[in-house]
């Protein structure tokens, strides 16, 4: 698996994408999608700027940053089929298009013509790091995923767990500790 500085972020970039492409044809948990786009978002921005930002001038993309968690703050807010909610989610994913965009093609690329590969290795490693501390604080708060529940369920042994949904899995969850 690649661990280059510039792999990960665009990785991140793609995964965002895909939460938003879920969030726009309303597939799925809104407010649980809603939740981990949030965590990664807000991680993914913090590593970016913490340990990739610095080495080169950033100075407009950190000004990015701050207008997309103001716009991620509504999307939090606003409750899901509302038209508040759409309109959030329209204004993130055309802040974050827009930001991603110039990441991918200024500064990654001239993030990639001044370092070595050495050095992307090592500032992935960074990035990374940075970017877990991040997602276990903003993690807690937040519900599972269905793919997390799946998983405990697993563990505990309990049968039917493939065909059960989210709260039917938290559920079981609960029934078999007690
Ligand atoms: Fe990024
Ligand atoms: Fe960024």
């Amino acid at each position: 698996m690649a661990t280059d500085v510039i792999t990960l972020i665009t990785q991140d970039h793609r995964v965002v994408e895909g939460i938003f492409d879920k969030l726009k044809k309303g597939q799925g948990d809104q407010k649980a999608l809603v939740f981990e786009l949030h965590a990664l978002l807000l991680a993914h921005a913090r590593a970016e700027e913490d340990r990739v930002y610095p080495g080169i001038d950033a100075h407009h993309s950190v000004e990015e940053h701050k207008e997309a968690e103001v716009l991620l703050d509504s999307l939090v807010r606003a409750r899901p089929g509302t038209a508040e909610f759409a309109k959030a989610l329209d204004d993130l994913i055309e802040s974050i298009n827009h930001h991603v965009e110039e990441e991918e093609t200024k500064l990654l690329p001239s993030l990639k013509k001044s370092a070595d590969a050495k050095e992307l290795e090592r500032l992935g490693k960074a990035f990374q790091q940075r970017r877990a501390e991040e997602l276990a604080a903003l993690g807690s708060p937040t519900e599972p995923t269905r793919a997390e529940l799946y998983e405990q369920a697993q563990q505990a042994g309990i049968s039917g767990r493939s065909q059960m949904g989210k709260e039917e899995l938290a559920q079981a969850i609960q029934e078999g500790k007690s």
